[in-house]
């Protein structure tokens, strides 16, 4: 059984001019990022790396249209490195341009997982959620199919990821909300998935002690005390990136798609819609296993009994980031017949990583559940 992928060298430096001296930026980097990330801390640097904003390309998360005007431009610069500085929706574009030479996105998923390596690739994460830097996935929307999808390839981990807190401390309390909540969920996922080993479990755990703990110190003391658990959650979502990439994510991602995809609910937001639903309906089916670990490690955390743990985790969460009913995110009751189906069609990759395996009747009634 696989135990653990661990590919990119891993590397955290206190502060951006570190990290700069110690990776020599130079002519033949291509930085992806957002130009109110790159400017505040690397724009007096005098670099002489290529610089691609990818929000000149469009807003939200990554599109083929977006990511194909992006590969058009980096080709353009002969760059023999990326160097993705930015959340989800950058770092998943970088992966793509370190295995095109000029192939555009449907051409890439046309010939994945058989895919070469055509840069160096650096990542550094902005936001503490998608653990991305370490896993050799890239998600985007493919608007002619109307759903998100993975593009996955053994050449798309990155060689170096990079820990930088410092790029953290701007980021807005609604961001650092959805994307460590997509952490937790990774943790979680990953940790109930049927390709849990010892290995994904001792950083999925770890990444659920200290997410909870972080949020309950910030429930505590305030918004601004997450100032001082930057490090903390990048670590978390770092570890959780660790145990999803070899355990994979589950029905909690699956589900979210549609709705992230239709009506464009941020990632960790989407998911957390969707993530005690989902886990009760595991419990509905099987009460014993891993499940009952997660229960009984998650009631540790939040000093209650394992009846009520999705209770009170919801209790906590929901002072992090409010859940709404799903109808409030725009979804339609015609929605739910066709999201169910776009599931069990189109999320096998996902669908395959379920605590219990979920039939298209059970999607239903989750959805219908959280409508
Ligand atoms: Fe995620």
């Amino acid at each position: 059984m696989l135990e653990l992928i661990w590919k990119p060298e891993l590397h955290l430096f206190p502060c951006c001019c570190a990290f700069k001296d110690a990776f020599e930026l130079g002519s033949d980097d291509l930085v992806l990022s957002n130009e109110y990330i790159y400017e505040p801390y690397f724009g007096k640097m005098d670099l002489k790396c290529h610089v691609i904003y990818q929000e000149k390309y469009g807003t939200g998360e990554p599109t083929d249209v977006m990511v194909d005007a992006i590969l058009a431009d980096a080709a353009k610069t002969g760059c023999k490195r990326i160097i993705a500085i930015g959340g989800g929706t950058v770092i998943d574009i970088a992966k793509v341009l370190a295995v095109s030479d000029g192939e555009g996105v449907d051409e890439l998923y046309d010939k994945a997982p058989n895919l070469e390596k055509k840069r160096k690739l650096v990542i550094i994460p902005t936001t503490c959620g998608t653990g991305s830097e370490v896993t050799n996935i890239s998600i985007m929307a493919r608007t002619r199919l109307g759903t998100k999808l993975g593009l996955v390839s053994p050449a798309m981990y990155a060689d170096q990821a990079v820990l930088i807190p410092e790029l953290l401390e701007k980021l807005p309390f609604g961001v650092f909300a959805t994307s460590s909540i997509d952490a937790l969920v990774h943790a979680v996922e990953s940790s109930l998935s049927p390709k849990a080993t010892p290995y994904t479990k001792l950083f999925g755990y770890k990444a659920i002690e200290m997410i909870i703990r972080g949020y309950q110190k910030i429930v505590a003391e305030g918004k601004e005390s997450r100032i001082s658990l930057l490090e903390d959650f990048l670590i978390a979502s770092n570890y959780a990136g660790l145990a999803f990439g070899t355990a994979g994510c589950a029905a909690v991602h699956a589900t979210s798609y549609p709705l992230g995809g239709k009506y464009h609910v941020a990632h960790g937001e989407s998911n957390y819609a969707m993530f005690t639903g989902v886990l009760k309906n595991y419990m509905e089916i099987k009460q014993d296993g891993e499940i009952a670990v997660m229960n009984g490690y998650l009631a540790n955390l939040l000093g209650c009994g394992t009846e009520e743990v999705y209770d009170k985790l919801e209790e906590l969460l929901n002072q992090i980031l409010p859940k709404k009913p799903l109808h409030e995110y725009g979804m339609t009751k015609e929605d739910i017949d066709e999201f169910a189906h776009s599931v069990i069609t189109s999320q096998g990759r996902l669908m395959a990583n379920n605590f219990v395996p979920l039939d298209e009747e059970r999607v239903r009634k989750i959805y219908t559940e959280l409508y």
